[in-house]
């Protein structure tokens, strides 16, 4: 903690992960505090039991939710709120669901969740006994499927935390910190507090709010402010600082303060909280573009969804980290929650790491796109979800606009006239005090169109620092979503040929890709010749199959309503008043196999695949988003004698590349304007192929790639050999199939073994292959194209943890130390 020591801080915020016991199926009276669970599996929280299932074509969730099983799930946990605390208010907090969640304290309901993506929390103080002990049951339903285009998961998939808070305390997502204005001379910080008197008496509070430098250095600091609460009240304080000098966030240098709010009564201190703060200006301009500190900065974004590979939607803070640390290798500044809100973890990461995060709520509205998904909820629970989304994230200083839809499909037409009573129409618009009621379903402002505007007034009343935005795919001014006037920027998914259109549709606007390219890949697959243009599938409601179940990796495989990476990256890079693209997607992830049915069961979408092997397209990118030089040479060196194929090569900082085969030049080539790579036809020879970039005619660059021979070792490269003994730190361990020189075998799919001794077990393994059927849990893997990743988590002990992998013949160990 930056600033102040826990024992300061009065509130106690500990995590509620561990000792769960978990059923799969549905047990009626699991609710009942005396049901005899022991029989239950013990496990801890976050957990995903849908990523510990086998693939199937009959699971309800389909290839496009990954192929995993769903189903009804319980969790039980049995705990004693110690005496000191009676007297006291004591909540849980879900971070996520999903989905459909009901939770029972010592058999009472506290409340359903439907939305399996929305963070909430109950008030346990009515139904606890202290000194002895309590039980919470809570059911998770994810029977109704499919219910999602992606994988979703299934459980308590993400961290459960007990806050005990005095009576007079901050309330949930109680704070809201804004910088009204920024200069490098002096930044003026306006914090709102809400504080909430849980006691039946009235009470006069203190609310003081404090800045600490990252180093724990008190900087600024506000007046003492007084406010007094009836019982049950709440009470709004607002108070101003002002940070002399201020260290400002950016991309590079994300620098954050910590801003603590103490409470006191009578002089003693009652509750602190702490928010983060980042101090930056920024604004999406019509002409220039994102700016961010008074500087253009190209948004060089990706999609994500939330599993994480073999560890599926479990949330494992390292893991996303990893994630985050790959994508930031490529040069990548911007994430893209999409569809739904993100693990808290997510964003706290991008805060400390510095990305540009579009954070967005839904993924539809009224209509649906799967038969059981969010629609059905969405008129019953959409202000809450939404309005519990924007609280929850407003304070994260990498969150720099809102999207309050993806790709709805509202913005195609009018109205639901045929389907909706204009009584019903009023109820979901409900407008509270802006009286916007329709006169007829045929009003020409649409139901659409209002309904745009309502959410907009939602997120833009809690937070009017962010611009909202939503990911279109109808182009034309003539969307429900444009015409409401309510988005502050035009985002488009996909329709490169329309952003000539922009300015002249939407003057003034600012622009943004807000998903882009929609590549196909797969780690290791070439398909051939590769200015061939592999357009699948023809059509996204038609089926479509080829015997490979495969992508090349070549930039030469898209869906049709996509680009190629190049073409995407290009007009973004060259049209300043692009305010960046979000690329569909940085990882692959579960579900959503297009071009492929199943067995194909996890998307070939990614610049990086499952396991977290980048393709060669991940080069690309970085010799065009860092200032790093890159020379990267593709495919391998092993064909058949005489072949005919295609070197590629992504390089930069080099005005020229020439490739040898075994020693003989194949010609010089230079990237013409609108190019972004490079490419020889050759005919194979076994040997050494070698590139050379120079600048200048002086060598920048050189790399060899070497037919390899039979498989003769595993190698084992472990991202970090030292991890934490906290029992959740993981070590991701890249397997390689090499011959007897170390040169990766590229077609290598040995079975390899895992065993591990001490202080780790394997948390998963995979090897990117999207129609692998294995087990992500099994202590064994196919490597894929010459790999596979095993992922170690610590046990909770001290010391070293030796993983042994064996194929056949060939063993190998590597040692991972657990530290404090
Ligand atoms: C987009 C959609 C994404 C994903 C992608 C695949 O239209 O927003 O969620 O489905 O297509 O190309």
């Amino acid at each position: 903690m930056a600033c102040g020591t826990q024992k300061e801080s009065v509130r106690q915020h500990t995590s509620f992960n561990n000792d769960w016991t978990f059923h799969l199926g549905d047990v009626a009276e699991a609710i009942r505090p005396d049901y005899d669970d022991s029989g239950w599996r013990k496990l801890n929280l976050p957990h995903d039991w849908a990523i510990e299932g086998a693939f199937s074509a009959e699971n309800p969730s389909g290839a496009g939710g990954g192929a995993l099983p769903g189903g009804i799930g319980w969790y039980r946990k049995v705990f004693t709120p110690g005496k000191e605390i009676d007297g006291k208010r004591v909540f849980i907090d879900f971070d996520g669901v999903y989905m459909n969640s009901e939770v029972f304290i010592n058999g009472q309901s506290l409340g359903i969740r439907p939305f399996g993506y929305i963070s909430f929390r109950y008030d346990l103080t009515p139904y606890l006994k202290y000194g002895e002990p309590n039980v919470m049951a809570v059911r998770v339903d994810n029977s109704d499927q499919p219910n999602s285009r992606w994988y979703s998961g299934c459980g308590i998939y993400r961290n459960t935390w007990l806050t005990v808070t005095h009576p007079v305390h901050i309330d949930q997502w109680g704070t809201y910190l804004t910088t009204p204005e920024v200069s490098a001379k002096q930044a003026t910080v306006a914090a709102t507090t809400i504080v909430k008197n849980d006691h039946s008496a009235i009470e006069e509070a203190e609310v003081q709010t404090l800045i600490y430098n990252a180093e724990g250095k008190k900087v600024a600091q506000s007046n003492s402010s007084t406010v007094r609460m009836a019982a049950g009240d709440t009470a709004r304080v607002q108070q101003q600082m002002i940070l002399d000098k201020p260290h400002l966030w950016d991309v590079e240098s994300p620098y954050l303060y910590t801003v603590r709010t103490e409470i006191r009564l009578d002089g003693q201190l009652v509750d602190t909280y702490d928010t983060p703060l980042g101090v930056r200006s920024f604004r999406f301009d019509a002409e220039r573009g994102f700016i961010l500190n008074g500087r253009e900065v190209k948004i060089k974004g990706v999609c994500q969804h939330h599993d994480l590979g073999c560890l599926g939607a479990a949330v494992n803070t390292r893991a996303i980290e990893r994630q985050l640390e790959i994508l930031r290798e490529m040069g990548c500044n911007g994430i893209r929650c999409s569809h739904n809100p993100p693990a808290p973890e997510l964003l706290d990461l991008c805060d400390r790491m510095g990305f540009i995060v579009m954070d967005e709520t839904f993924d539809m509205w009224r209509k649906k796109k799967t038969a059981h998904d969010y629609a059905r909820y969405f008129n019953e629970w959409h202000e809450r979800d939404l309005t519990d989304h924007i609280l929850r994230d407003r304070n994260h200083p990498s969150v720099f606009m809102w999207s309050i839809g993806n790709e709805v499909l509202e913005q195609w037409d009018q109205a639901d006239a045929d389907t909706l009573s204009l009584e019903e129409a009023n109820l979901v618009l409900n407008f509270g005090h802006e009286q916007h009621t329709l006169a007829a379903v045929s009003d020409s402002r649409s139901i659409n169109e209002l309904l745009t505007q309502k959410l907009a007034n939602i997120a833009r009343g809690l937070d009017p620092t962010r611009p909202i935005t939503a990911g279109c795919n109808e182009p034309r001014a003539s969307n429900h979503l444009f015409r409401a006037n309510a988005l502050d920027i035009i985002g488009y998914n996909y329709h490169e040929k329309y952003i000539k259109d922009v300015p002249r549709n939407f003057p003034g606007k600012p622009f943004i890709f807000a998903e882009s390219t929609s590549g196909l890949m797969t780690r290791g697959y070439y398909r051939m010749p590769s200015d061939s243009m592999y357009i699948w599938p023809e059509r996204w409601d038609k089926p479509f199959t080829d015997p490979s179940f495969s992508c090349s990796s070549y930039d030469n495989c898209h869906v049709p309503w996509g680009s190629t990476h190049e073409v995407a990256w290009l007009l973004t890079k060259q049209n300043p008043f692009v305010s960046g693209l979000y690329v569909w997607t940085g990882f692959d992830y579960l579900g959503e196999p297009t071009p492929y049915g199943f067995p194909a069961r996890s998307s070939y979408f990614g610049i990086i695949d499952l396991a977290g092997f980048p393709k060669d397209v991940y080069y690309m990118y970085q010799s065009e988003w860092t200032e790093k030089p890159v020379l990267h040479l593709f495919p391998h060196w092993n064909w058949e004698p005489g072949q005919t194929l295609d070197m590629w090569a992504y390089y930069n900082q080099a005005d020229e590349v020439e490739l040898y085969i075994n020693g003989t030049s194949q010609g010089i080539r230079r990237k013409g304007d609108k190019e972004l790579h490079v490419s020889w036809r050759v005919r194979f020879e076994p040997g050494t192929v070698r590139i050379v970039s120079r600048n200048a005619g002086k060598e920048v660059l050189t790399k060899e790639i070497h037919t390899a021979g039979v498989p003769a070792h595993i190698r084992l490269t472990a991202d970090r050999k030292e991890v934490k003994a906290d029992g959740l730190d993981l070590s991701f361990i890249t397997v390689e199939v090499t011959d007897a020189n170390g040169n990766l075998c590229p077609h290598a799919d040995n079975l390899i073994q895992f065993a591990v001794e001490g202080s780790a077990f394997i948390a998963g393994v995979d090897n990117g292959c999207q129609t692998s059927m294995e087990s992500f849990k099994a202590p064994q893997r196919q490597a894929f194209n010459g790999k596979c990743l095993v992922v170690l988590q610590n046990n909770g002990t001290k010391g070293s943890a030796r993983l042994t992998a064996t194929s056949d013949n060939l063993k190998e160990s590597i040692t991972i130390n657990g530290n404090n």
